[in-house]
């Protein structure tokens, strides 16, 4: 590892599971420091105790502004500072067609997804201003860019994270924190276990099944995921800032299969105007 982060200190909701425990771990490896904020207890005093002396565990739900608010106080309480907050904690939430919506379910994924968000940068923003420096980063999703490959609250609030993003990187440009968001695509986890094999134990069993949504051959990791939001809150992103980095094997800005460039088209050749072709250069 090259200690990318040496000597920072980090907050990772939802850092008990999958691409939060992961970004965890790369982020210790590289130096920091690190609070790890989630409701699931039990998970996230083990990774502590597996990880050691550099990281605290401190049980959070992020809908309640006063467990956030604690978990950064916290983080500069014991380790002096906050220089990273990971907005990553997420809930596949209400599910069903639009005109079966139950607004409690509507609201409960909001809660998870965006009022968390708006918690952890609040508060980020909050002990970050007086030392001019941080870095923010919140986890959305391929759902907050294009329809129809997530839930209807899920996609609305992870596209909501996304402006969220936007408005608050230009707010704290000038006091020198920048703000970004990372786009995951379809990455083993609890998460996609349960929504793939209906049992987020079932890793290995949704493997495969993962595999199959992936552009590049292989399933992605919740490794490939903190590997990027390593980048997003090193210093050698330090003229990042407002962007979402897609980190899904091409699943939203690449998704076609080049029609053009193969089969009938192996040879070089042009379509013009009226449909006339000619070999390539020529008109
Ligand atoms: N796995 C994917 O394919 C994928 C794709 C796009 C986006 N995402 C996003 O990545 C993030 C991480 O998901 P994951 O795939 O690692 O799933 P995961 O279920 O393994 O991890 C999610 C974590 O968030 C925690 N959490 C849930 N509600 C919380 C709350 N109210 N307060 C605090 N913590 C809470 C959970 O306890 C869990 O530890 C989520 O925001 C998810 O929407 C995942």
């Amino acid at each position: 590892m090259t200690r990318r982060l040496e000597g920072r200190v980090a907050v990772i909701t939802g850092g008990g599971s999958g691409i939060g425990a992961a970004s965890v771990e790369r982020f210790v490896a590289e130096g920091a420091r690190v609070v790890i904020a989630d409701v699931q207890e039990e998970q996230g005093r083990a990774l502590c105790e597996r990880l050691g002396a550099g990281t605290r565990f401190v049980r959070t739900d992020v809908t309640v502004e006063a467990d956030m608010a604690n978990a950064v106080d916290t983080a500069v309480a014991e380790f002096g500072q906050l220089d990273i907050m990971f907005n990553n904690a997420g809930i596949m939430g209400a599910l069903g067609p639009i005109s079966k919506s139950v607004m409690s379910d509507v609201d409960m994924t909001f809660a998870v997804i965006l009022r968390g968000a708006f918690h952890g940068m609040k508060h980020a923003a909050r002990v970050m201003e007086p030392r001019r420096t941080g870095a923010i980063l919140t986890t959305s999703s391929p759902a907050g860019l294009v329809g129809g490959v997530g839930a209807h609250a899920y996609s609305a609030a992870k596209a909501a994270v996304l402006g969220l993003t936007r408005s608050v990187a230009a707010e704290l440009r000038p006091k020198g924190i920048r703000v970004n968001a990372i786009i995951p695509g379809a990455i083993l986890s609890a998460m996609t276990a349960d929504i793939v094999k209906g049992d987020p134990h079932d890793l290995e069993g949704a493997k495969d099944a993962l595999a199959d949504f992936s552009l590049m051959g292989r399933v992605g990791m919740p490794e490939d995921i903190a590997a990027g939001a390593l980048y997003l809150c090193s210093d050698d992103a330090s003229l990042v800032t407002g962007i979402s980095l897609e980190v899904d094997a091409g699943m939203c800005s690449a998704p076609g299969d080049s029609p053009f460039a193969t089969g009938d088209y192996s040879e070089p050749i042009g379509m013009l105007e009226g449909g006339r072709r000619s070999a390539h250069g020529e008109r």
